[in-house]
């Protein structure tokens, strides 16, 4: 049964479709709510019911302890209403932010380039049927064909290429989608079914600070989204970009942010390894940023990539007294 919902402080209403959780109903019908992961990991999308009852199906305790359940907590990307309900994001929203915020569409489009770039790594490029405005950093989802599942993926293209979406996959062993499609049956030419723009990773239009961006494998993706975006409109006075690989064959996209370093005199880029001695930086991505800061006071920084990597960036920018507003992350947590 389809049930109505009302976010109080934002006076908007959405009608939640049966089986359909608060969050993709809001995000369908332009309400913005704050949210990261869309699958019950990262804790950013809950809310306070006011009035009415949730079922709470696939929450974990671990993204919402009992206490904030008996408490009137729910989990946006989780829940859906058992009844109409009233509710408030427990994290503010200020719709006056600034910020555009693009409807949640389904979209269709075909695989145009399928290119394994890296060890492990693909390019995936699809051209739309109708183009999708999304913020740099922000991530699809897409539909892996005859298993009734979808995964996230962030877009690497900036937001000014709207009908070609550009991903990068990382394959995981015994994955559903990436070793079981992407890295098998997929190619090019065929047609693809997703959903998007998800996320609220990205760089505030009006940035000004000096900013760096700190990538773990595929993670390089939003991160390269970003960096193309705020280089095309002088977002920032300084960027720099760090990719942490372990050998080589980990590195891609390097003669396209050599290019961008020639045309950028405040873009630096560092390719880091840490399993191969090269004439490039060596170690750890964190350790190699800790190495060239001594402070990171009035800086902002991005982090994406495997969950280990973003918390010891994280880490390593408080040690170097980086505001904790001024660190956005965004975590590859996978569905297990
Ligand atoms: P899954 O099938 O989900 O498997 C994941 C793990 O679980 C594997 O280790 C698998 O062996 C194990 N597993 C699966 N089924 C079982 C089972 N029944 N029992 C035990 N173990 C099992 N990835 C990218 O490469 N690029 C991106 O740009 C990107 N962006 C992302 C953005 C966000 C916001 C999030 C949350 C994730 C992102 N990811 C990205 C990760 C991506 O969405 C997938 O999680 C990843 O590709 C794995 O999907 P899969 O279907 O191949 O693996
Ligand atoms: Fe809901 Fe992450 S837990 S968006």
């Amino acid at each position: 049964v389809a049930h109505d919902v009302r976010i109080d402080p934002l006076d908007r209403s959405t009608t939640c479709a049966a089986g359909q959780s608060i969050l993709e109903s809001c995000l369908r019908n332009d309400i913005w709510l704050p949210h990261s992961c869309t699958q019950g990991t990262c804790g950013s999308c809950k809310v306070k019911v006011l009035s009415g009852e949730v079922d709470h199906r696939g929450s974990s305790e671990y993204t919402l302890t009992p206490e904030e359940r008996s408490a009137g907590i729910a989990l946006g990307c989780q829940a859906t209403p058992r009844s109409g309900l009233v509710l408030e994001p427990v994290e503010k929203v200020d719709p006056d932010d600034g910020v555009p915020r693009h409807p949640l569409r389904d979209h269709t489009g075909t695989v145009v380039v399928l290119d394994d770039i890296a060890r492990d790594v693909r390019r995936l490029v699809v051209e739309l049927d109708e183009p999708m405005a999304f913020n740099p950093g922000q991530y699809a989802e897409i539909t892996v064909p005859g298993t009734g599942v979808a995964r996230q993926y962030s877009m690497a293209n900036p937001p000014s290429e709207t009908s070609r979406l550009e991903f990068h996959v990382r394959r995981t062993p015994g994955g559903i989608a990436t070793d079981g499609w992407m890295f098998a049956g997929l190619s090019v030419g065929e047609r693809v079914e997703l959903a998007g723009p998800l996320g609220d990773f990205g760089m505030p239009l009006a940035q000004a600070e000096p900013a760096i961006l700190i990538a773990g494998g595929t993670g390089l993706a939003p991160l390269k989204s970003i960096a193309r975006h705020a280089l095309a409109h002088d977002l920032v006075p300084e960027l720099h970009l760090y990719h942490g690989g372990r050998s080589r064959q980990d590195l891609y996209d390097v003669e396209l942010f050599e290019d961008l370093v020639r045309a950028h005199p405040n873009f630096r880029y560092r390719p880091c390894l840490c399993e191969e001695d090269w004439d490039g930086s060596t170690g750890l991505v964190t350790d190699v940023v800790l190495a060239d800061f001594q402070s990171c006071r009035g800086l902002s920084a991005y982090l994406c990539g495997p969950p280990g990597m973003v918390e010891a960036g994280v880490k390593a920018l408080k040690r170097r007294r980086m505001a904790p507003r001024k660190i956005h992350r965004e975590e590859f947590l996978d569905a297990s």
